[in-house]
């Protein structure tokens, strides 16, 4: 490959520039212009320059040269090209797509630059227009730069990258980076690296291939809006406002790297030092992931042997010739779709005379994964008729159980074979009729029909042999999963969740062997919590790496292909106030989910416990990163996650890093029967919204309201609903608030107790008595108004998390609370205490929190309006 010839460099670099000219050097250099600079009236070609390989600048510190360059020596092709003189990488060229023969020139002129070539013709400028150029300058960082008499920058190579970034070199967002077609021909191929404001991904066609952020070793930092990428001494990067990183690739710190686009549409980050180079991050890493690696519908299954896959033809087609990789259908009266505007006097534009053929079981599409489904819950002749009335379309793939629908769009590429057999997912290739028989005498289906026996003949035997083969591996795996499911777990193994290997999602977390996971856990030994989606318990991984493993339970049978997606989405959720999926299992019908372990536990216990009391500071802290995490999930466009269950016991505390919230994410696993409950929308992936009780929606506004609920226990330091009076001062403060807020039970509802402290602007009244005198009025306002406008009945009128997060921040004011948005309090207050004097036989929490969700569900019964808005956060995690 391209690195790899490029590895030896010159012992005298610096120096000597070219080996061959090596005996005439110490006079070539002071004779030719090797400085950085050069001025109008310059004129190069490759035949002036020959003694030094085309090289007519070099940068000042010698880094960088420039030249006109001749790539693998093929003598056909020049181009003017930025070179680091180390590695003899090209980083640059300006002329790509147009090359010029060896007598091409170069000019330097007061208007800019100019190529021609050898019959004088222009094929490629820069001619900056609004002042004179006065040089040609080769800055340090291997920018080409065009300057002007002041020295100011009228042009520079930079803000034209063709298929790297150096250091010191900046992407902006918009703009993309190329493949070249190979080594020896820059032209510029059909792969792009393009820049998003959330991402950086890999496209061939329009069709993404490859995304930076669900790649497991690309950390998300923070959520503002990519504007570049950069590549330094330290890794890879996008940027955003004032170079905040969003995402960023930790690399070994390394003087000269680069970030390129290879011709075989890999994006890698490459070091270079001691001569050598190192390959440090590539995207996509499995080459079949690659769109055209194996050619039209060429079948691609990776090589443990070799680096490079084996290629070969789906059933159903063949090699259009015995040399080719190109598949065509095997039965010769059908030729492929080719889109409808192509040249072929229209023949083709009726697509409804189209038809499918399959290539069968265990193959996926690159793209499958990164496309919206294209239907969902249709049979299979809808996904087809769908794309027979679409030009762009060129096959589907159809996924039986979900009845799932992906398009083949725009170009078709080369085909991925799964390792395993066993996916439900069905590929059909788009085909037409070909044309009966080939009088205009310039299609090749008939030398096709002719070469088909000689085909069959080699073809068939080892087709044989490896259905045999295939049949064999899959009975084996058949049995070696359903004894370990069936005696080792004890739980009857479906053969549908045997079919989770099948799935190779791009950014999956760590997959964990069920054994691994219970060596971890001494056998699921210590119990570390519990919530709705299973028990928790710790482990400690070979590493030394302690986790903490959840056991799901009670997950319903969805799609494999669902529950994968999924784990990778999750996996790849990374926020310092997030909760980190390190891995999963799913082996039989267990589900385990691997995450870090936070050593202080949850809030509840801590804030709620008998053990030292949370300091004011800490309370804040603790209030700033669960509303930053939660900014983070409500961020996102396409994969905004509303948690739908922030609660004390999902905000995890450890000593060395901030809180963080657990369990995002999950409720997308549940089926939708179990979810009926709590449901988790997937804001833009045209899933409806659900609702709850009434006819409200559910939106990340549901969660602002569950926060608001979680600061005020954390300016009480007691949960909402079971303030004793007795240990609290208010006995003693006998006033109107007592007597509505709270009822001969003891008990007061805490939110209409800070609505009304607020309203009479005592606010050190609603501190925790355990901090005595170290927290100010002014703190405790703050914090009690921003919870208040949290828990606004009108979810409009509760602040997004962006804006309580610079509220709590100090950067924005803290807002007002619309006492006519939290009246409901009052109402609510009221039926809380009736309902706690029901639940006084039975002291326990659970029951009160019951009989909460019973006069909710009375209430919604009777016909008046009351919303999902009325719920604590406790009710949202009541019945779990
Ligand atoms: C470059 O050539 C043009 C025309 O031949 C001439 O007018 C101009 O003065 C020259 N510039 C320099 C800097 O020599
Ligand atoms: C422009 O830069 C060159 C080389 O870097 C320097 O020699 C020259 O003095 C500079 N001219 C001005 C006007 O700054
Ligand atoms: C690389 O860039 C990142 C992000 O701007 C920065 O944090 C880091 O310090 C830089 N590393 C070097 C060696 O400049
Ligand atoms: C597929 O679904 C469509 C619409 O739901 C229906 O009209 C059609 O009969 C179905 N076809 C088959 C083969 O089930
Ligand atoms: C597809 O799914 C339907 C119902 O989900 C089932 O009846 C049918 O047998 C399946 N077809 C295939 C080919 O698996």
């Amino acid at each position: 490959m391209f690195f790899a010839s490029a590895a030896p460099s010159t012992l005298f670099m610096g120096f000597l520039l070219v080996l061959p000219t090596i005996f005439f050097s110490c006079t070539l250099v002071s004779a030719l212009p090797f400085s950085e600079l050069v001025y109008p009236n310059f004129t190069g070609s490759y035949l002036q320059f020959i003694d030094t390989s085309g090289v007519f600048l070099l940068s000042r510190n010698r880094t960088y040269k420039a030249s006109i360059c001749n790539p693998d020596a093929q003598q056909i092709n020049f181009y003017l090209c930025v070179i680091h003189v180390a590695s003899n990488i090209m980083i640059w060229s300006a002329n790509r797509d147009h090359p010029f023969s060896e007598a091409g020139k170069v000019y330097l002129t007061s208007k800019g630059i100019t190529i021609a070539n050898e019959t004088g013709n222009e094929v490629w400028s820069a001619l900056p227009t609004h002042s004179s150029v006065n040089a040609l300058l080769l800055s340090d960082m291997g920018n080409l730069v065009l300057v002007n008499q002041a020295n100011v920058s009228l042009w520079e190579s930079f803000h034209y990258p063709t298929d790297t970034i150096v250091i010191g070199q900046q992407l902006p967002v918009g703009t993309s980076l190329s493949g070249a077609v190979s080594a020896s021909d820059l032209s510029t191929s059909d792969y792009q690296l393009g820049l998003t404001s959330s991402d950086a991904r890999l496209q061939w066609h329009g069709q993404t291939y490859w995304k930076l952020s669900m790649d497991t070793r690309a950390y998300t930092v923070s959520g503002f809006m990519v504007e570049f990428m950069v590549v330094n001494g330290t890794g890879l990067y996008l940027l955003g406002h004032n170079g905040s990183v969003v995402v960023q690739v930790v690399l070994a710190s390394a003087d000269f790297r680069i970030a390129k686009l290879d011709a075989s549409g890999q994006f890698t980050v490459n070091s270079f030092s001691n001569g050598k180079w190192n390959q440090e991050f590539v995207g996509p890493s499995d080459s079949c992931r690659l769109p055209f690696v194996c050619d039209r519908i060429g079948q691609c299954s990776a090589n443990s042997a070799s680096k490079t896959p084996d290629c070969s033809c789906p059933s159903n087609f063949h090699p259009s010739s015995p040399s080719s990789n190109t598949c065509v259908p095997f039965d010769g009266s059908f030729s492929l779709f080719s889109a409808c505007n192509s040249s072929n006097n229209g023949s083709q534009v009726n697509s409804s005379a189209a038809s499918y053929l399959t290539i069968g079981y265990g193959h996926d599409y690159f793209s499958n994964d990164f496309s919206e489904r294209l239907e969902y819950g249709v049979n299979l002749s809808v996904c087809q008729e769908v794309c027979s009335g679409d030009c762009s379309c060129f096959g589907v793939f159809y996924e039986n159980s979900s009845g799932s629908c992906y398009k083949i769009e725009n170009k078709l590429g080369s085909i991925i074979s799964s390792t395993s057999s066993e996916n439900d997912l069905l590929g059909y290739i788009k085909v037409v009729a070909a044309p009966s028989t080939n009088f205009d005498g310039n299609n090749n289906s008939g030398d096709q029909s002719q070469e088909f026996p000689l085909v069959a003949l080699i073809l068939l035997p080892s087709a044989a042999c490896c259905v045999l083969i295939a049949i064999g591996l899959v009975w084996l795996r058949r049995r070696r999963i359903s004894k370990f499911g069936e005696v080792k777990l004890g739980h009857p193994s479906s053969p549908s969740s045997e079919e989770l290997d099948a799935f190779r999602i791009p950014g999956l977390p760590r997959r964990f062997d069920y054994k691994e996971l219970e060596v971890a856990t001494d056998n699921f030994k210590t119990l570390i919590g519990s919530g709705g989606f299973g028990a928790v318990y710790k482990g400690t991984l070979p590493d030394k790496t302690v986790v903490a493993v959840k056991k799901i339970t009670n997950l319903g049978i969805q799609g494999k292909r669902d529950f994968c997606t999924e784990i990778a989405v999750i996996g790849n959720i990374h926020h310092v106030n997030l909760v980190k999926l390190k891995g999963f299992c799913a082996q039989g019908s267990v589900r385990l989910l691997v995450y870090e372990y936070m050593n202080r536990g949850s809030l509840d216990r801590i804030l709620f416990g008998t053990g030292p009391v949370l300091e004011w500071q800490e309370r804040l802290n603790i209030a700033l990163g669960t509303a930053r995490g939660l900014a983070y999930l409500h961020r996102g466009c396409e994969h905004k996650i509303i948690h739908c269950d922030i609660k004390p016991e999902n905000i995890l505390l450890h000593d060395h890093f901030p809180a963080k919230i657990s369990d995002f994410g999950l409720s997308k696993l549940l089926n939708p029967e179990q979810s009926s409950l709590f449901t988790t929308m997937r804001g833009t992936r045209g899933y409806l919204a659900p609702e709850w009780l009434t006819s409200s929606a559910i939106t990340e506004k549901t969660d602002v309201y569950s926060f608001g609920m979680v600061l005020l226990e954390l300016v009480s330091g007691r949960k909402n609903c079971l303030l004793r009076t007795q240990s609290h001062s208010l006995e003693d403060d006998s006033t109107a608030s007592h007597a509505s807020s709270s009822s001969g039970s003891g008990l007061i509802y805490f939110p209409l107790f800070a609505l009304e402290m607020h309203e009479q602007g005592k606010y050190l009244e609603l501190a925790d008595p355990r901090l005595e005198n170290r927290v100010t009025s002014q703190e405790v306002e703050g914090m009690t108004r921003v919870a208040l406008c949290c828990v606004h009945e009108e979810p409009s009128l509760r602040p997004n998390m962006a804006t309580v997060v610079g509220m709590l921040e100090g950067r924005i004011p803290f807002c007002q609370p619309r006492v006519e948005s939290l009246n409901f309090l009052r109402f609510y207050g009221r039926r809380f205490t009736e309902a706690s004097m029901i639940g006084e036989q039975n002291r326990s929490n659970n029951a009160i929190l019951y009989s909460e969700a019973n006069v909710l569900l009375t209430s919604t019964a009777g016909g008046s309006h009351r919303s999902f808005s009325y719920m604590s956060s406790q009710q949202v995690s009541g019945p779990r």
